[in-house]
């Protein structure tokens, strides 16, 4: 049988450009998802998203590594490639893994080249003043660039956590927001800020504010696709699943398990050069 996703909100699209996105701050709320594979981009993409997020986030949901600083550029050129296959009309941005925008320029320049060959159409960086530089660079030389302020899961020994940022940071999270801004990124992530905070990020700027975690006061939402679904075991706090796919896999899963194993075995030949050990490894598992 073969099978084909009807989406039924979403038919033929145009491409989205990172012209899109930041045209769309004030007139329209941006929703965007992380994707890992060509069945993730191609879901997200058919549900309408305006961006899809390759995300370091595939080293927690995907790999089963405990923090993403486990993505190696090799990874995410795995991934991005996958995800593009799918052919999306949002904008696929790829994430630079752990460390990479903190090497030199040209190497830099290089690593995000490899992602843009991969499929993606612009990249995220983690960071915020001290990264300036480097995403100027990589804009100057037309990659587009997402920046993330606030919590950057990246940086997750040296904070000792994932926590929210409000008050007592404010000022160093709107200089990194405003530094990434004034280098040319077309949009920025905000994770995981206090509800003051991001309202006063999303009006200093005059780009799109994507928050994850920081509550309405934004320009726009992203999510990771796992934790929407029900995939992910313990979601975060703020990421309530619209469906829980994991229950209905297993549950699927355990029911083929069990009609498999209800199967009649076939009789045990009775040739005398057949041990007994060998006959019971024939159940239809
Ligand atoms: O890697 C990721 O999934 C992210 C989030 C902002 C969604 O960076």
């Amino acid at each position: 049988m073969v099978r084909t996703f009807f989406p039924t909100c979403v038919t033929m699209r145009t491409n989205v450009t990172t012209k899109t996105i930041r045209q769309a701050k004030g007139v329209r709320q941006i929703a965007c998802l992380t994707a890992y594979d060509a069945l993730t981009a191609r879901l997200a993409d058919m549900g309408g998203v305006d961006l899809i997020l390759v995300g370091d986030s595939v080293g927690n949901t995907v790999l089963g590594f405990e923090s993403s600083v486990h993505v190696t550029l090799e990874m995410m050129e795995h991934h991005t490639a996958a995800a593009a296959r799918a052919r999306p009309a949002a904008l696929l941005v790829a994430d630079v893994p752990f460390c990479v925008a903190h090497e030199d320029v040209p190497s830099v320049l290089r690593s995000c080249a490899r992602l843009i060959r991969a499929g993606a159409r612009a990249v995220k960086v983690e960071g915020g003043v001290k990264l300036a530089p480097v995403v100027g660079a990589l804009v100057e030389a037309g990659i587009p660039v997402c920046g993330h302020v606030g919590l950057q899961p990246q940086q997750v020994h040296r904070l000792g956590g994932y926590r929210k940022f409000g008050d007592a940071e404010a000022e160093s999270v709107l200089a990194d927001a405003r530094a990434m801004e004034a280098a040319g990124a077309f949009a920025i992530v905000g994770e995981m800020l206090g509800k003051g905070l991001a309202a006063r990020l999303r009006d200093a700027l005059s780009v799109p504010l994507i928050g994850i975690g920081s509550g309405v006061d934004c320009d726009g939402q992203v999510l990771v696709i796992h934790d929407l679904l029900g995939l992910t075991e313990t979601p975060p706090p703020f990421a309530k699943p619209r469906v829980d796919l994991a229950a209905s896999a297993v549950g699927a899963i355990a029911g083929w398990v069990a009609d498999v194993r209800a199967l009649p075995n076939s009789a045990p030949t009775s040739s005398p050069a057949t041990p007994k050990a060998e006959i019971s490894t024939h159940i239809p598992l």
